[in-house]
């Protein structure tokens, strides 16, 4: 009798430890799904992927700018790092050759903001990597 409930106190803490991995799991999982939206990348949308050193160029250098809420009226009507994922194939196609565009001209961040924030121009391997990033997601998306 006192073995049998030995026994299943074990089955009830196999049980609660289990049901704890399960919630733990559940939240890691909802915590993923929220940094990838936080990243601009949709969850199972493979088209659009920003790799972290991508993401931080563009946080650092383009987003402040470039986003729904910005204050820059001009700059959020031509481009929204934070929408991207949602644009339609074509719309995505054109904002990344716009973007690998006028990085490699030098005309983003505009020399204006530069000229008052030296940190927001862009270092020759930055340039490389942001135009390397749209013009490889064009082929990836073109080709497909
Ligand atoms: C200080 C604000 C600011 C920052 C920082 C900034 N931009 Fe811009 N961006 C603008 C403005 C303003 C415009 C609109 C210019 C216009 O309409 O003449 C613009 C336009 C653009 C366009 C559209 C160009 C076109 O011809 O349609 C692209 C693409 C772009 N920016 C990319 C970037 C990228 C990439 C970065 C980061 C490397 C960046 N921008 C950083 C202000 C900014």
């Amino acid at each position: 009798m006192y073995k049998i409930k030995i026994k299943n106190f074990n089955t009830m803490k196999k049980i609660i430890l289990l049901s704890a991995m399960l919630f733990t799991a559940a939240i890691f999982v909802s915590i993923s799904a929220t940094e990838d939206i936080v990243n601009n990348t949709i969850p199972g949308n493979e088209k659009y992927v920003v790799p972290e050193n991508v993401q931080a160029i563009i946080d650092n250098k383009c987003f402040d700018c470039h986003n729904t809420k910005s204050k820059n009226l001009k700059a959020k009507m031509k481009l929204k790092f934070d929408k991207m994922a949602h644009l339609k194939t074509h719309k995505l196609l054109g904002k990344l050759d716009n973007i690998a565009e006028t990085v490699t001209e030098g005309d983003m961040p505009p020399k204006k903001a530069i000229k008052k924030y030296p940190d927001l121009k862009l270092t020759a391997e930055e340039v490389k990597t942001l135009s390397d990033w749209s013009n490889g997601l064009i082929s990836k998306i073109a080709g497909e």
